[in-house]
C-alpha cells in the first residue's frame, strides 16, 4: 500500500523512532494526493496559513514540473507524518517546505527526511542546496546546521507576521565542493537507503 522509497528500519538506537516502521516516499508520484490533502487538514489553522498547507500546494504538488516533494509515511499508524518540498533545476535545489506534524516532532524524523533528501541530492548531481528560515526557528535551524547546511547571509525582514529576517543557509554538496569537514555527508550515516528515489 505504501511503496517504500528509503528504509528507516536501522535507525541508530538513540531514534524514538527505533521499532516503528517509516518509510520515505516521493509525494510528487502515484496515489499520495489524498493523503496529502487530509495531512492538511489535520494540521492546526495557524500552521496550514503559515505553511501554505492549502489547494495551492497540493496543486503544486502535482503539476509543478520542478517541484520535488517527498514524505515520512508510517504504514501501521496515521499515514503522512511529514513532508519536504522542493524545485530542482540543473545541479541546484532549493527546499521550500519541511514540516513534521507537531506529535511526531523532536523523534529525529525531521533529521532523517533531510538526510535523506541530501543523499538524493548527492547521488543525482545536485551541487547546492538552498533554504531560508526563520531567525527565531532555533529548532529548524539546528537540524540544518546539523546536517552540514551553512548560513550564507541575512534578508532583513523578509517574513511578514510576525516581521523577521530570513537566514539564509546552504549545503555545498560533498561530492563536487563541499563545507569541509562541517558539511558531514549524510550517506555517511548510519541509516541506509533501500531503493533509488527517482
Ligand atoms: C523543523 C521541523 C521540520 C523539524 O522536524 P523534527 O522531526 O522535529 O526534527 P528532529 O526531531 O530531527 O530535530 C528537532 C529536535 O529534536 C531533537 N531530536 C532529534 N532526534 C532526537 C531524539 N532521538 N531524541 C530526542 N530529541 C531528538 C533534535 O536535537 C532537535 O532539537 P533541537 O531543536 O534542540 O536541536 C519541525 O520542527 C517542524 O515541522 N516545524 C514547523 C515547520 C517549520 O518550522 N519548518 C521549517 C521551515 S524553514
Amino acid at each position: 500500500m505504501f511503496p517504500p522509497v528509503w528504509s528507516m528500519d536501522d535507525l541508530p538506537s538513540e531514534f524514538p523512532t527505533q521499532g516503528f516502521e517509516f518509510r520515505v516516499v516521493d509525494l510528487s508520484k502515484g496515489p499520495w494526493l489524498p493523503l496529502v490533502r487530509r495531512f492538511f487538514d489535520q494540521q492546526s489553522e495557524r500552521e496550514r496559513a503559515e505553511f501554505h498547507m492549502g489547494n495551492t500546494l497540493l496543486e503544486e504538488i502535482h503539476s509543478n514540473p520542478i517541484a520535488r516533494y517527498f514524505g515520512v509515511v508510517r504504514p501501521s499508524g496515521p499515514g503522512l507524518v511529514g513532508f519536504m518540498g522542493t524545485w530542482i533545476v540543473d545541479w541546484e535545489a532549493e527546499i521550500h517546505h519541511f514540516f513534521i506534524d507537531p506529535s511526531y516532532r523532536g523523534k529525529g524524523l525531521g533529521s532523517l527526511l533531510l538526510a535523506r533528501f541530501l543523499r538524493y541530492a548527492e547521488e543525482t548531481g545536485i551541487r547546492r542546496v538552498y533554504l531560508e528560515v526563520r531567525a527565531s526557528n532555533l529548532s529548524a535551524r539546528n537540524v540544518y546546521s546539523r546536517l552540514g547546511f551553512l548560513p550564507s547571509g541575512i534578508r532583513e525582514h523578509y517574513y511578514q507576521g510576525p516581521s523577521e529576517d530570513a537566514v539564509l543557509m546552504v549545503y555545498n554538496a560533498g561530492t563536487v565542493e563541499g563545507n569541509g569537514n562541517e558539511n558531514p555527508s549524510p550517506s555517511s550515516g548510519p541509516v541506509s537507503m533501500e531503493g533509488p528515489l527517482a
